[in-house]
């Protein structure tokens, strides 16, 4: 009982602190390296479409919580990688004919 109590106390702590680092609200990750434009990565749109910190750091995708250990290009994408593994038009919007919801080319209105 002790135990568990401990250890539901430990992922409290856990949760509440990630809530605060990553993905609380107003969370913003921008990559700067594609000329399409910046890529806008938003915690919050992700945390509400109820995906834990697991679905993308992970062996696979993004295995560093830490900006930009991944080099991301839209060949991954296009082949279901990184980000494309979800934007596949099933799990999340489709990449063909959305680029501007990831890219935001500097000065244009959002
Ligand atoms: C789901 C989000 C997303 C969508 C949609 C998206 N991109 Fe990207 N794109 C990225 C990310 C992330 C990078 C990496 C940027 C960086 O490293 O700074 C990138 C990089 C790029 C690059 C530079 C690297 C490379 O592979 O040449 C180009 C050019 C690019 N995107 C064009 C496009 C075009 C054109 C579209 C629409 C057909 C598009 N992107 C749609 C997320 C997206
Ligand atoms: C939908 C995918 C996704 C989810 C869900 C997600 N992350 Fe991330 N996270 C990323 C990406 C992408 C990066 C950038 C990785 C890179 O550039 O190498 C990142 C980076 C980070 C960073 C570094 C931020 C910085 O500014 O350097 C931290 C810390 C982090 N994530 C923590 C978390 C925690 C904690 C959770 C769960 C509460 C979480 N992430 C959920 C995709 C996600
Ligand atoms: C684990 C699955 C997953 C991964 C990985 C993922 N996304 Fe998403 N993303 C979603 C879901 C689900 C939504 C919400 C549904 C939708 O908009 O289609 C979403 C929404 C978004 C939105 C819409 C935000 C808005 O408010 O308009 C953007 C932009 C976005 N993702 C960019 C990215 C980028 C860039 C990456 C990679 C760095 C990424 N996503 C990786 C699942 C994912």
């Amino acid at each position: 009982m002790m135990r568990k109590i401990l250890v539901m106390s430990m992922l409290l702590v856990i949760s509440a602190s990630s809530t605060v680092l990553a993905i609380g609200p107003g969370k913003k990750i921008e990559f700067k390296g594609s000329p399409e434009g910046t890529v806008i990565f938003d915690g919050t749109t992700h945390k509400n479409a109820g995906l834990t910190c697991k679905d993308c750091h992970n062996p696979v995708m993004f295995p560093e919580m830490k900006k930009g250990t991944v080099k991301i290009t839209m060949e991954d994408l296009y082949a279901g990688k990184y980000c494309g593994r979800c934007h596949d038009g099933k799990k999340a919007f489709q990449i063909l004919a959305n680029c501007a919801r990831c890219h935001h080319k500097e000065g244009m209105a959002r």
